[in-house]
């Protein structure tokens, strides 16, 4: 198979970087909760397979003479199990001829690769300077205690993934975040909760 991009090469390929841009406010999405939250329909991620050593084999054959094939594998990975499994490192750094250390590399360098399946709707709370200078910090925190999650982490149901991004480009109606990719702004803490109640409920 290909060589491994090197990071810089990677910085423009399909792992992104660590802040998700603003999406379109995506299809789908129960109506009840779009009605109680005010928001436009929000994308619920789909369910991910378990760990399976010979789905992840395929995942990883399907590139073979791809060039540039590790992002595009880690990405297949993540759709398909949700995460990139530590178990599927040893058999990508195998397929493309790489050591272990490197593809971890690049894993962890693409904030976007989750170790873990992220629940099933994923909060970004934005912690940049526009909008920690409108009560951003202090509507991140008081959110985080009353989940009590800390950055990254997951409710024990496994309903909500909250998130750090830094900057959605959404400065003009601070402080900002995205909910399932559905940008959300002017956030107070009112509206929040609405928006974290609507993703908690079943
Ligand atoms: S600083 Fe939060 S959206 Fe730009």
């Amino acid at each position: 198979m290909t060589s491994l991009p090197t990071a810089a090469s990677a910085t423009a390929g399909p792992g992104g970087t660590a802040n998700a841009a603003p999406g379109a406010a995506p299809a789908g999405g129960g109506a009840g909760y779009a009605a109680s939250t005010g928001l436009a329909a929000a994308r619920v991620p789909g369910r991910h397979a378990p760990w399976g050593e010979a789905e992840a084999r395929a995942i990883i054959a399907g590139f073979d003479g791809v060039p540039g094939a590790l992002l595009p594998i880690l990405h297949a990975l993540q759709e398909h199990f949700g995460c990139v499994p530590e178990l599927a490192k040893p058999l990508i750094a195998h397929a493309l001829n790489l050591s272990r250390a490197e593809v971890h590399g690049v894993v962890t360098f693409y904030h976007d690769y989750r170790a873990e399946p992220a629940g099933r709707h994923v909060l970004k709370l934005c912690r940049a300077e526009a909008c920690q200078s409108v009560g951003g910090t202090a509507l991140h925190r008081d959110v985080l205690s009353k989940l009590g999650l800390d950055w990254g982490g997951t409710t024990p149901d496994g309903r909500l993934t909250v998130e750090a991004v830094y900057c959605l480009g959404l400065c003009a109606t601070a402080p900002a975040a995205l909910l399932d990719g559905a940008p959300i702004g002017r956030l107070d803490a009112a509206r929040l909760d609405g928006v974290i109640a609507g993703a908690m409920a079943p």
